[in-house]
């Protein structure tokens, strides 16, 4: 089971990273049927998304087994956010082809997202950054990751619809090496500050807010 990193942040939020190497059979035959059910795997028809979709909740059982919570399972709210079922523990899952990050934490709403630098962000900087952001990132990909990243993990945090990237997720700009950064999300009646590691695993960007 190669969980490649496991840590406490200050806040008391847990960090799991499983790095996939196992086949889709292995996996499968992983997870007991009673928890993966044939309506979750209904709607992925993708081999490599349903392997992604296996390690996903083996990573949350397993953190889950090691906080002693109870894993029976997640379910997803009207607006897909997930959630344990019956566990008042939050968490948010991030998953790419090769590693799946969850954090959970006792009662606080939290945010990962996990991106590779790509030649796409260029392309859509406008409809995601502010212009001061626009200015920060320029045409660096791997600043424009991390704020894409930051933006991904902050919207999971919050996790209804009608967010516009520009305007309701904001970050501070930054120094490319920089660990914490500052995120705010501004939407209707809510101003809130949030510090956000990140983290670099392999060619990808990790930020969490927590
Ligand atoms: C939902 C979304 C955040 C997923 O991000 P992604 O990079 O595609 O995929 P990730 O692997 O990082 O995350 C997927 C996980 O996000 C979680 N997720 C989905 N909807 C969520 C929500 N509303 N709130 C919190 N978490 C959510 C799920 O757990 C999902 O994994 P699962 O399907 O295996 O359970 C993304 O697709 C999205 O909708 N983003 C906002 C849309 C948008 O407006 N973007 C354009 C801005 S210009």
């Amino acid at each position: 089971m190669p969980v490649i990193i496991e840590k406490q942040y200050k806040n008391n939020s847990h960090l799991a990273v499983w790095q996939i190497t196992e086949s889709h059979d292995e996996l499968q035959a992983l997870l007991p049927s009673e928890i993966l059910t044939d309506a979750e795997l209904a709607g992925i028809s993708h081999p490599q998304k349903q392997i992604e979709f296996f390690c996903s909740r083996l990573t949350i059982r397993h953190l889950a087994n090691k906080l002693g919570i109870k894993y029976l399972g997640i379910r997803k709210d009207e607006n897909g956010k997930p959630y344990l079922v019956g566990s008042e523990w939050q968490f948010s899952l991030t998953h790419t082809a090769g590693y799946i990050a969850v954090v959970m934490h006792e009662s606080q709403s939290l945010g990962i997202d996990m991106e590779q630098p790509s030649e796409k962000l260029l392309r859509i900087a406008r409809k995601f950054l502010s212009e001061t952001e626009r200015t920060d990132a320029d045409s660096d990909l791997d600043k424009l990751c991390i704020y894409w990243s930051a933006k991904e993990a902050l919207y999971k945090l919050y996790g209804k619809r009608k967010v516009i990237f520009i305007d309701n997720l904001l970050i501070t700009p930054f120094q490319k090496d920089q660990q914490v950064i500052n995120g705010r999300l501004k939407i209707n009646d809510i101003d809130e500050q949030y510090a956000m590691i990140v983290e670099k695993i392999d060619k990808y960007y990790l930020v969490s807010v927590c």
